[in-house]
């Protein structure tokens, strides 16, 4: 099937089969970010963002898709600067191997669009569906918190 979508803010014409999934879509795409942790729904590394809110790729039909806006961890840097979220992941070394990464950054994203104040409980409960095997969440919590004060201060 051929169908449009907005990806990272650019209008595409895309070919999918009919049982491929998002995250297939998106890797043949050339978004590699999009991460194959499980392929199953556990792990969050696929995470993106559809009409701006988290789904987890490797779940969502690629034909869902159709009309709406998928958003990756590619479409996030203007111009070579990074989201704060980003830029805050790798200040504060929330990043190891990097494999979740992409996943819990398009997560904040959509938990800092619903609540910019979260606690750093509500961080992570936003984050109990990304695994990350290497940080241990310490840093990931931190530099998220960090992010949303920083985005406050820019919306001031
Ligand atoms: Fe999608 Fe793990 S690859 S949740
Ligand atoms: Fe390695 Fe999270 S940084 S899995």
């Amino acid at each position: 099937m051929t169908f449009d979508l907005v990806l990272n803010g650019v209008r595409r014409t895309v070919q999918a089969a009919p049982g491929d999934s998002l995250m297939d879509l998106l890797r043949r795409l050339g978004c590699k970010s999009v991460k194959n942790g499980c392929d199953d729904g556990y792990c969050g590394a696929c995470a993106v963002l559809l009409d701006g809110r988290a789904v987890n790729a490797c779940l969502v039909f690629a034909a869902r898709a159709a009309g709406h806006r998928v958003d990756t961890l590619e479409g996030l840097s203007r111009e070579g600067v990074l989201h704060p979220v980003q830029r805050a992941a790798l200040d504060l070394g929330a990043v190891q191997c990097g494999f979740c990464t992409p996943g819990i950054v398009m997560t904040a994203l959509d938990l800092l669009a619903r609540n910019p104040r979260p606690t750093e409980h509500e961080v992570r409960e936003a984050l109990a569906g990304n695994y990350c095997r290497c940080t241990g969440y310490v840093k990931p919590v931190e530099a998220i918190l960090a992010a949303a004060a920083e985005m406050r201060e820019a919306a001031e």
